[in-house]
């Protein structure tokens, strides 16, 4: 197990490039278990989740094939819906999406119920209801999903009762190989949600609505071999917006898109920092003080709460006081036991916490418990006095290219040693 040290007090400045978002990765590569035509999928980061997705798909039969990490070919024309390996499944909730193309091109499906991140009860009953609006029988037994469908999937209306990302991925990469029209009501609009559309629709099928909370599905049964270039992640960009903040440096994100950081950008520019769109990507700096201002998590386009933990290590050093409410997830503050290790002055109540901003933060040990709070103690330790230590970073590498390397290269001072 490795461990990060960081040295406080250097301001950023430089480039850093935005790869493809691994959650727009995840669900093409399930997409990609839809047909025996191949499919290319570009700008896929090197993290670790898409490694073990890679893993999955593999596992049934997939055929992955490239000349780099950034670009693979997969061909399921041998693939079979037989059980993932557990050991995989357990890794990531993500491995939740192959159901859908499982069930929709071989009629069954059996999938253990998935694990990731610890941030809530993160139930999957949508993705199942979805299903079963489209004709399939589902029990849950013993930790596993059993699916059925045997004469096909037919397209129908679902209702969602709030907007879920994964459970709107299942419903239209199952709706895909439907019969018929499916019309999803009160889909997801992220990003990465119409990138899948993208990605889909460049398999042949045809998708209306996207980027919208109503989507219109016509299944088809012949998908022909596609290419799709993936998203630039708009998470891995606010974080570094932050870092450029926190430091009061200033950084170019290459292939970033301001407009996918939606209330996050405003958020941002509402504490005092400047971001504006460059020919290249998203320019960010931050001239003057930090003011702390209010957010509260939401769908997209609201405040991310991918980015949550990262703007509480920014509103730690902010002038004023600043209340951060999630209503996301309900247990996505473990990070701030961390934070106040390093100094911050947080108090937590329910779902909000008050954060009042402090001078200065001190370095200390801490330790990483999931994939956003990670990245927070990062940008927390940028900016300590002293040396920071950051233990248990697997959980960053799940979802961050290079990140080290990246800061490093921007004048950061930190190191990657084992622990
Ligand atoms: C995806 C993202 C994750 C992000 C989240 C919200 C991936 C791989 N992960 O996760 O990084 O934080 O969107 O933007 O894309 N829910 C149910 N029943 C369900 C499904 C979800 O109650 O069947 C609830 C969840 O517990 C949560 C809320 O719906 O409270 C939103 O979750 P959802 O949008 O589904 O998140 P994920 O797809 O798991």
């Amino acid at each position: 197990m490795e461990k990060l040290l960081i040295r406080g007090g250097r301001c950023l400045s430089g480039t850093v490039d935005i790869r493809g978002a691994k959650n727009a990765a995840l669900p093409a590569f399930a997409a990609s278990l839809l047909s025996d035509k191949p499919l290319t999928l570009r700008n896929l980061p090197d993290v670790v989740d898409v490694r073990t997705m890679q893993a999955l798909m593999e596992g049934y039969g997939v055929a992955v094939s490239g000349r780099s990490t950034d670009v693979l070919t997969f061909d399921a024309a041998a693939a079979e819906p037989h059980e993932a390996s557990y050991d995989i499944v357990r890794k990531m909730r993500a491995t939740i999406l192959v159901l859908g193309p499982l069930l929709a091109r071989f009629g069954r499906a059996r999938v253990s119920l998935p694990g990731g991140c610890a941030i809530g009860a993160r139930p999957v009953d949508l993705h199942i209801k979805a299903l079963e609006a489209l004709g399939a029988t589902i029990t849950v037994t013993g930790g596993y999903i059993e699916a059925s469908a045997p004469g096909g999937l037919s397209g129908a209306r679902i209702v969602f009762p709030f907007s879920s990302v994964g459970a709107t991925e299942t419903a239209m990469l199952a709706a895909s190989l439907a019969r018929g029209e499916t019309e999803i009501v009160n889909a997801a609009k992220e990003p990465e949600v119409a990138d899948l559309a993208n990605c889909l629709r460049a398999m042949g099928v045809t998708i209306e609505g996207i980027g919208t909370h109503r989507l219109l599905i016509q299944g088809t049964s012949t998908l022909k071999p596609a290419s799709h270039e993936i998203v630039a992640d708009r998470i891995e960009a606010g974080t570094y917006a932050v870092a450029a903040a926190i430091t009061g440096g200033e950084l170019e994100l290459v292939g970033a898109r301001l407009e996918h950081l939606a209330a996050v950008g405003e958020a941002l520019e509402a504490a005092g920092v400047r971001l504006w769109p460059s020919d290249r990507g998203l320019m960010v700096t931050r001239p003057g003080p930090l003011t702390g201002i209010d957010v509260m998590t939401q769908a997209y386009p609201g405040f991310s709460t991918d980015l949550q933990a990262q703007f509480m290590a920014l509103m730690c050093v902010a002038e004023g006081t600043s209340t951060i409410r999630e209503t996301v997830f309900e247990n996505r503050f473990m990070h701030v036991p961390e934070l106040v290790r390093l100094g911050a002055d947080i108090t937590l109540k329910g779902t909000s916490a008050t954060v009042r901003g402090v001078t200065r933060l001190k370095a200390a040990p801490v330790m990483a418990t999931d994939l956003r709070a990670s990245v927070s103690l990062v940008l927390a330790g940028l900016v300590a006095e002293g040396e920071t230590v950051v233990s248990r970073i697997y959980h960053l590498d799940r979802g961050y290219e290079a990140l080290d390397r990246k800061l490093k290269r921007c004048g950061a001072e930190i190191e990657r040693v084992p622990a």
